[in-house]
């Protein structure tokens, strides 16, 4: 098993993988506005662009093993280097070789397999390149989108946290997705 620092970027055959930069501010905290794209996420739509210079300025430039922190890795169209959302990895503190995953699309990239496309190629790179154990999601429950796309990406619906999570001012229920390095 390999180990070692990010490989960024990374080509797909649509798309590129890179670290989030101050010049994709603008399109970021653009569909972090959309009331849509922040409904089942940790933001609200009055993000603003004073949020995303902090949360750029904090990004480490590679994923650290183990840290406990999160990346956000931009996802840009290859041919023309736009932003069309992006990847968080959450590299675990507290189990090793262990991340977790979350992604967002703005609404004009969604329905394209942009991020099935992306998350491939993420889910590939923690489990070739940095000799992940184990990659899971938790999403809302009333996400259906992104519960087809875990489905779709190989994922097992490894449970349902029923009103779990004191989310947003109401009672929240979660699912959580994994896919181990040996059920590849
Ligand atoms: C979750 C989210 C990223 C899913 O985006 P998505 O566009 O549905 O997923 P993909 O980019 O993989 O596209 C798949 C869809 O495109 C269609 N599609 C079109 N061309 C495709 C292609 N070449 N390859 C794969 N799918 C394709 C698929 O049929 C699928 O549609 P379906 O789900 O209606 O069956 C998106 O809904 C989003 O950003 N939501 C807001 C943020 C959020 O809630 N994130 C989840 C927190 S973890």
């Amino acid at each position: 098993m390999t180990k070692r620092t990010m490989s960024l970027p990374k080509r797909t055959d649509r798309l590129v993988l890179d670290a989030l930069a101050s010049s994709d501010r603008d399109a970021f905290v653009a569909y972090r506005q959309v009331p849509d794209v922040a409904r089942w996420q940790s933001w609200t739509p009055d993000y603003s662009t004073a949020d995303a210079d902090d949360l750029i300025a904090e990004q480490p430039s590679q994923i650290e093993l183990g840290s406990g922190n999160w990346i956000q890795i931009a996802i840009r169209d290859a041919a023309t280097g736009e932003l069309l959302g992006d990847v968080a990895v959450h590299s675990l503190a507290d189990q090793p070789d262990t991340y977790e995953l979350g992604v967002t699309l703005m609404p004009t990239s969604q329905g394209r397999g942009v991020a099935t496309e992306a998350l491939c190629a993420m889910v590939d790179m923690l489990f070739s390149e940095y000799g992940a154990h184990r990659v899971f999601a938790i999403t809302d429950a009333r996400n259906e989108p992104v519960a087809r796309l875990f489905t779709r990406l190989g994922f097992r619906h490894e449970g349902r946290n029923v009103d779990a999570d004191w989310f947003k001012g109401e009672w929240t229920t979660i699912d959580t997705w994994a896919l181990l390095a040996r059920e590849r």
